[in-house]
């Protein structure tokens, strides 16, 4: 019997009108549950239309829209209550220069809180499911480390003054990694303690696929990115290294698959990266696939900063190498290739109109 199923009742997703959390509403409405879609804002037709939309398109389950905020103490108690599974994907970032550093952690760690007393307070959740990310897994490494699940950005850090939470304010990503770690850690204890739901991470990478809304372009994300070098620009992150990319189609299925799994145990990380080799990928790499994808498009590649790097050591930096076979192998995820990744990515923020493409 599974450890949750969809006639136990409705399942809530947290940041449920974000680029992930549309996602894992889209996967548990596919896997017939009723959805509590909790957002922020129910006024912006942006974060919701794509969300009732799924009401019409013939699933068993239903979306319900939820307004929450995860700084507001009991705020939850509503959308968890009667809930079997919650599937906590929101947390304040810092795309665009939205939130610092600190506020990136207080508001994970504070609100992940928030969100841990309204499932104790349902008291019905029986499975709780926390987006941490890579970023708490990678610690510094010599190239070519492959890490697993076994591994936490916390490692070898005895000698790093920026791994501390003293001016985190001026810490650029330090302070999303410590508040993953921190809210990784928390949640496990409070469910070990509470004794009546169990608690599983997952820790996706560099997260592309199908934009479901205008709003998940997100400034500074992958995808941003992404959409840039389509427009002719450059490749202008992660040049420096690999890009090791999951589809967040398999980043939201996951999750349904971690809620309903047997094998899963309170505890348990997954780590939600590429599926192998064809997914770890520099940035003339990137370009390749691109051009082969969208043969009319002029793609930018890579950098003029990057000539001098190739012309000393003939290649990127080796790494993040990281793949998912805990998740294929446990859940039996099913992974997307990466060129429908790319395809999707790519395909789906020129019809929603983010992207003028450089025609050749
Ligand atoms: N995308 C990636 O490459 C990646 C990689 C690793 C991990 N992750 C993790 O995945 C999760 C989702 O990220 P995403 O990429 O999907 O970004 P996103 O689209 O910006 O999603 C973040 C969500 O959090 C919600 N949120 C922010 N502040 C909130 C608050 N105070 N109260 C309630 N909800 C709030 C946002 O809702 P509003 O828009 O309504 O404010 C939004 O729905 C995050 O936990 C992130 O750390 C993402």
């Amino acid at each position: 019997m599974p450890a949750v199923a969809s006639s136990d009742g409705p399942v809530a997703v947290t940041g449920a009108s974000g680029y992930i959390g549309s996602h894992v509403v889209l996967s548990l409405l596919k896997h017939g549950y009723d959805v509590r879609a909790c957002i922020t804002d129910p006024n912006n037709p942006d974060k919701t239309e794509h969300l009732l939309t799924l009401n019409r398109a013939g699933y068993s389950g239903n979306v319900e829209l939820h307004t929450a905020n995860l700084l507001d103490n009991r705020s939850y108690d509503r959308p968890f209550a009667e809930c079997s599974a919650v599937l906590h994907v929101g947390t304040a970032m810092g795309y665009g220069g939205a939130n610092n550093p600190r506020q990136v952690y207080d508001g994970a760690v504070n609100g992940t809180g928030n969100v841990l007393a309204s499932v104790r307070k349902a008291g019905t959740v029986k499975r709780f499911i926390y987006t941490s990310s890579f970023a708490a897994i990678g610690h510094p490494a010599p190239p070519g480390y492959v890490y697993t699940e076994n591994d936490w950005a916390s490692d070898n850090r005895d000698n790093d003054p920026n791994w501390s939470l003293d001016n985190l304010e001026e810490k650029g990503e330090t302070g999303y990694a410590m508040a993953k770690v921190e809210t990784e850690h928390m949640v496990n204890r409070v469910a070990e303690e509470d004794g009546q739901f169990e608690s599983i991470s997952v820790c996706p990478i560099v997260v592309l696929g199908p934009l479901l809304s205008k709003v998940h372009e997100l400034i500074g994300s992958w995808q941003w990115f992404l959409g840039r070098m389509l427009s002719g620009k450059p490749c202008e992150r992660g040049w420096q290294a690999l890009w090791n990319i999951v589809d967040v189609r398999d980043v939201a299925e996951s999750q349904v698959l971690m809620i309903e799994s047997d094998v899963c145990r309170n505890g348990d990380r997954y780590q939600l990266s590429a599926t192998d080799e064809s997914g770890e990928i520099d940035c003339m790499q990137l370009q390749a696939h691109l051009l082969q994808l969208f043969p009319h498009i002029d793609v930018g590649g890579a950098p003029d900063e990057l000539a001098p790097v190739l012309e000393k050591y003939g290649k990127v930096y080796d790494a993040p190498r990281a793949h998912c076979d805990k998740a294929r192998t446990d859940l039996g995820l099913q992974t997307h290739t990466i060129e429908d990744t790319l395809r999707e990515t790519g395909q789906t923020m020129m019809d929603l109109g983010l992207v003028t493409a450089k025609l050749k």
